[in-house]
């Protein structure tokens, strides 16, 4: 009776982002721990997705917990505008220095993904004209993701009515992704030449140098189902970027913090970005927190000017302590060899049991932000009909677990420290889930 009332409320008073309005998946999580979540009716779910791929080091651990109580006993809070500071903000500065690429040694601090990016795109504006060019223009990937805030939204490229009900911001273009399942180039890796980073090079000519502030991208794309770049790819871009004096951001909202088997994920390639957006693994999603990392060079140049970017709630001493004591963590517990060693072995069996499935079409992915791709056949990578999403979804339900699904790709995201035989039964859950589909599931619009 009591969840029946808590899910009738749910439905008919709150709004869940990024799902139709009154959607309701029938349940209410009550406690968690690890890789475990336990709802109203004491009913357990295995989080196979880390929520929004944000819990990294796994539900309710208690040393974390046990910071944030300690640092709420010292100082709940002072703000960091106006040149007023606080210890753990710079404690937090400190620590991120130590793991960051060296030279992204300058922070401001936020509280999501999309008021980083957001951040990111008006120090990009405000370098610019600091250095006397009204350099404006924003570049972003189709099927992209940065945020539903106003200011982000534009560059958000991930269709399904994100923007429709407002003029899209001027001065934001979209060029194709990096997508080699359904190159949109129609081109073959690596024949390709990666046409896709080489066309960053057309628009910004095309476009005019002295319009293109900067361009962002996800290292991996998340939102979109966990698509992995050619390894050429970001080293092109950069090299397009430097050419033409324009800025590179990378958005490492999701990908950051050990998810791909590198502290972040840009440390695959020898890529050195202008700007590099964080927050969810930043304190494994302990409270709402993030931070915008840029190069000594825009610092300088902004150094003296007035700073009109950030929020009442930048440098909350508890958000960062938990981020000093989540870094501690990553380190101390080796997350990243973990997170690689795990990934391989994940990666094997998707690509060995899972692509023996005669509609699993591709594996994809790094570290833990694994997807496989579910099409009407491997022949003719067709998709499914719309449907699909819903379905995977429910059928993680059924089978006890909540998993990550974007459109037809079923992804592998669990917090980071699931242990082997967690992972094991984890994927056992994926397989047996597409495994459950039918004809009917996978039939095409
Ligand atoms: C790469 C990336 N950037 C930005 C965001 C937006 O973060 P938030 O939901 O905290 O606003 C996300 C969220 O998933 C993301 O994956």
């Amino acid at each position: 009776m009591r969840t029946e009332e808590l899910v009738k409320y749910d439905r008919e008073h709150l709004l869940h982002s990024l799902a139709p309005v009154r959607a309701n998946m029938g349940f209410v999580i009550e406690s968690a721990d690890g890789v475990w979540l336990t709802d109203t009716k004491g009913n357990k779910y295995m989080d196979l997705a880390a929520q929004a791929i944000n819990v990294n080091l796994g539900h309710n651990r208690k040393d974390i917990i046990e910071t944030a109580k300690q640092q709420m006993e010292k100082l709940v809070f002072t703000m960091m505008l106006r040149g007023f500071s606080n210890l753990p903000s710079i404690q937090l500065g400190q620590k991120l220095a130590t793991i960051l690429p060296p030279g992204l040694d300058h922070y401001l601090f936020t509280h999501s993904g999309a008021e980083t990016c957001d951040a990111a795109f008006r120090v990009a504006n405000l370098y610019w004209k600091t250095k006397g060019t009204r350099k404006y223009k924003l570049i972003s990937l189709n099927m992209s993701y940065h945020g539903t805030s106003r200011g982000v939204a534009t560059a958000t490229n991930l269709g399904r009515g994100m923007i429709e009900e407002m003029p899209p911001s001027p001065g934001h273009i979209h060029i194709p992704n990096y997508y080699c399942y359904r190159c949109p180039f129609e081109k073959t890796y690596p024949s390709c030449g990666i046409q896709c980073a080489r066309f960053l090079e057309y628009v910004i000519e095309n476009e005019g140098k002295d319009s293109v502030a900067a361009f962002i991208a996800e290292p991996e794309q998340g939102a979109s189902g966990f698509i992995a770049p050619p390894p050429e790819y970001f080293p092109i871009v950069q090299e397009i970027c430097r050419k033409h004096d324009v800025l590179l951001i990378i958005d490492e909202v999701m990908t950051g913090f050990c998810r791909t088997g590198r502290m972040f994920a840009i440390e695959h390639w020898d890529v050195m970005p202008d700007m590099m957006c964080m927050s969810k693994g930043m304190v494994s999603g302990y409270l709402p927190f993030g931070a915008l990392a840029v190069s000594g060079e825009i610092f300088e140049t902004l150094a003296g000017s007035y700073f009109p970017v950030g929020s009442t709630q930048s440098g909350n001493p508890i958000c960062c302590a938990i981020g000093v004591k989540c870094i501690d963590i990553y380190q101390q517990e080796r997350i990243v060899e973990h997170v690689a060693n795990l990934g391989a072995m994940a990666r094997t069996r998707m690509e060995t049991e899972f692509m023996a499935l005669p509609h699993v079409g591709v594996v994809d992915g790094l570290g833990l932000m694994l997807a496989v791709e579910v099409v009407t056949t491997k022949e003719s990578k067709g998709k499914p009909n719309t449907r699909i999403s819903d379905r995977l979804q429910r059928l993680g339900v059924e089978h006890g677990a909540m998993v990550r699904v974007s459109g037809n790709r079923l992804g592998y995201s669990p917090p980071l420290t699931i242990t082997e035989s967690e992972s094991n039964r984890g994927l056992d859950i994926l397989y047996s889930v597409l495994k459950s589909l039918t004809p009917q599931d996978l039939k095409p619009e």
